[in-house]
């Protein structure tokens, strides 16, 4: 059964905001850049370096590691990545009155 698990207040949310979370476990990262508001796993997957330095741009996330670039929407590799890895996993976000959170089994 999935739980819902609040993170923060929407006007605490602003352009260039990122926060870290350990929700049920897991490392999470809440971010919104220009209209893009996003939560992802904080564990890159080509070496599982944290994600809260990234540079984000266009609805993409570059990890500061390695420099390989995932879609903050999907969270698929984008081409011409250096190294081979998986997608990076991205949340749904539910927002709830004034705030926003996550389901996670
Ligand atoms: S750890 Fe992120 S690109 Fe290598």
């Amino acid at each position: 059964m999935q739980t819902y698990h609040r993170l923060e207040s929407l006007m605490n949310l602003a352009p260039g905001y990122r926060r870290e979370f350990i929700v049920a476990g897991r490392q999470m990262l809440l971010l919104q850049e220009g209209d893009v508001t996003a939560l992802v796993e904080n564990r890159c997957p080509h070496q599982g370096f944290s994600l809260v330095d990234a540079r984000i741009k266009g609805g993409v996330l570059t990890c500061a590691a390695h420099a390989v670039s995932f879609s903050l929407r999907s969270g698929e590799v984008q081409p011409g990545a250096a190294f081979h890895c998986s997608a990076l996993k991205v949340y749904e976000l539910i927002y709830r009155g004034n705030e926003v959170g996550v389901y996670l089994d």
